[in-house]
């Protein structure tokens, strides 16, 4: 178990929201809902100490960059002395809700995945809505929201995207459901096209 981890629990135990970091099985099974051959630019929301930051680091391009945005200011920290060498990326000590300003300040237009560890169930309905379009607005047409949450209660909130598909997965202390939420792919006049909306009814709520 991860030491630091741990302590951030105790000190702030809402925002955290878990003991122990999500298992190897768990990380591997997220990555593989992403396509890093076409992958550009990543973001990451709550990447704690950094379980699934190093593997994305590890499989994406060398071209491509990853941004991670951590609230808690020691994991912050960690994560930049972790990423140091690793030019590709950048450690933002902040909340995932500023990532349009995060993006305009680095001059990225949007993101082509966007995975999310924080505990969505615990915002206020205001906050959470108001971060799924932040998300929605930051992706690139056809791009992928990824969480992984003990409820699945996201999905009935997360009406901009296109389409949700869900999977129950049990290789985690406690299981997780992994959502990838997908934004409608543009259409020929550049414009999102107008898919409807279509949930998976591949898992349980
Ligand atoms: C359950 S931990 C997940 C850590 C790691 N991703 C994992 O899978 O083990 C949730 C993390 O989200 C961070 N967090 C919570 N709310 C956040 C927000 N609004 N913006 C950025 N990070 C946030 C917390 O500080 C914590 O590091």
């Amino acid at each position: 178990m991860s030491v630091l981890f741990f302590k951030r629990f105790l000190k702030r135990p809402f925002q955290i929201a878990s003991i122990i970091p999500s298992s190897k099985a768990l990380v591997e099974r997220v990555a593989s809902k992403i396509d890093f051959e076409q992958a550009r630019v990543i973001a990451e929301y709550g990447p704690g100490e950094g379980v699934h930051s190093r593997e994305l680091a590890q499989r994406m391009r060398p071209d491509a960059q990853l941004l991670l945005f951590e609230l808690d200011p020691a994991f912050s920290r960690d994560l930049k002395r972790q990423f140091a060498a690793d030019s590709r990326v950048q450690v933002i000590n902040a909340n995932a809700g500023t990532i349009r300003r995060e993006l305009a300040q680095r001059g990225i237009e949007e993101c082509n995945y966007i995975i999310s560890g924080i505990p969505f169930s615990i915002l206020e309905i205001e906050k959470k809505r108001d971060l799924l379009r932040q998300t929605h607005d930051a992706l690139v047409p056809g791009g992928a929201f990824i969480i992984y949450q003990v409820t699945n209660e996201l999905k009935q909130h997360a009406t901009e995207f296109a389409d949700a598909d869900s999977e129950y997965f049990l290789q985690n202390i406690p299981p997780m459901f992994i959502t990838v939420f997908r934004k409608a792919a543009a259409s020929r006049n550049g414009r999102n096209g107008a898919v409807p909306q279509r949930f998976s009814s591949q898992a349980a709520r």
